[in-house]
């Protein structure tokens, strides 16, 4: 698990926050309150009145235009919580302001933009960490050390899923979300997972049974996905748009030596046991699940700012779990497997 390093001496990373939505309030929250090495300097939202909400209660300044935050000299570090089809623009504007760059997942929602942002900011020479807090979990984190140090053999058989808590709106679900949005996640804890292996090709299968009303306007609530890897693994990665009992997200690693799980959505280690049985809470959110993973991203974020590193996850990691979720898409359309495309050096 990566460990905030930064010296206590150093001054924190002065940082504005861009998309003051559901995980920007969570974020800047974070970063306001729980980040040693981050100070909130400015929180930018083009819907009127928002960034001043959040901003207000932080301490921070509120703009509605992030082209401010850009220009503004006492920001060096921009943390992009905007909605996802914003983010290689804003990528691309951050790093080329010098700023370096923290950017919620998916970095980009195709992979000429995922180049254009990666391009920006190596040209540009700043850091570019992207959101996948899912490392940042002491279980996930565990579980890779695990593998790292070859405590399950070699890697043969994975699995990573997903079950969001609920579907809200259906209606506002954008095309392929599931893959670009969700599965991403797995997507890069599978290749994480499976150290130095790359994915060759994908099987993706996709269904509404959650709201099948919204399925003829596009709308996909269920996927099954069979990854093969480089080194002869085979990995599913699984998600729903709707669990009864709450956020669950899980990773499992099959070896020649062994197998390592991750992951099991409750809220604490209690059990409580009465005439009804066992009962375990569970977390009923990402920002209750990932409270420890999202504080560590952004610390982590911090401490390769200061100390001059390279960000634990990059926008070349961002790169190749898009790659997976395109294939996907393809895979759904054509019905048959599909190569992965791999991503330039
Ligand atoms: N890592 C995770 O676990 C995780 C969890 C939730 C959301 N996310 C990602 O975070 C992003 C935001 O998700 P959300 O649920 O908070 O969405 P949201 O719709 O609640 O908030 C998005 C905000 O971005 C603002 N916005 C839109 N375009 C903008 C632009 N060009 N510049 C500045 N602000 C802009 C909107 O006004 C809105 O306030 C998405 O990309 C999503 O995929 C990641």
């Amino acid at each position: 698990m990566p460990v905030p390093t930064s010296p206590a001496e150093a001054a924190p990373v002065r940082v504005g926050l861009i998309g003051a939505g559901r995980i920007g309030v969570s974020h800047a929250t974070l970063l306001a309150r729980r980040v040693a090495g981050a100070r909130l300097v400015a929180v930018a939202d083009p819907r009127p009145g928002v960034a001043a909400d959040v901003a207000e209660s932080l301490g921070a300044r509120a703009e509605e235009d992030p082209a401010a935050i850009f220009a503004a000299d006492d920001v060096e570090a921009v943390v992009i919580t905007a909605s996802s089809t914003a983010h290689a623009e804003l990528v691309v504007a951050a790093a080329r302001a010098g700023k370096a760059v923290f950017c919620e997942k998916p970095m980009a929602m195709s992979a000429e933009d995922a180049a254009r942002a990666v391009a920006a900011a190596d040209e540009a020479g700043v850091s570019l960490q992207v959101g996948f807090n899912r490392r940042f979990d002491p279980g996930f984190a565990a579980a890779h050390d695990a593998i790292e140090a070859g405590r399950i053999g070699s890697v043969q058989l994975m699995r990573s899923l997903t079950r969001d808590p609920g579907l809200a709106n259906p209606a506002g679900v954008p095309p392929w979300t599931i893959f670009t949005q969700t599965l991403i996640h797995d997507f890069d804890a599978l290749l994480w997972l499976n150290p130095g292996a790359n994915a060759v090709s994908v099987h993706a299968t996709a269904d509404a049974l959650v709201a099948p009303e919204f399925k003829d306007a596009g709308l996909l609530d269920t996927a099954v996905v069979v990854i093969r890897f480089d080194n002869g693994a085979i990995a599913t990665a699984e998600a729903s748009f709707s669990a009864a009992y709450g956020y669950d997200v899980r990773g499992e690693v099959f070896g020649s030596g062994g197998m390592v799980t991750a992951g099991d959505g409750s809220t604490s280690t209690r059990h409580l046991l009465t005439a009804d049985g066992d009962t375990v809470e569970t977390s009923r959110s990402d920002t209750d699940l990932f409270a420890v993973a999202y504080t560590g991203e952004l610390a982590a974020f911090c401490d390769a700012v200061r100390g001059g590193t390279e960000p634990v996850v990059t926008g070349r990691d961002a790169q190749r779990a898009l790659a997976i979720a395109l294939a996907c898409i393809e895979s759904v359309e054509t019905g048959g497997t599909v190569d992965v495309k791999p991503v330039g050096a």
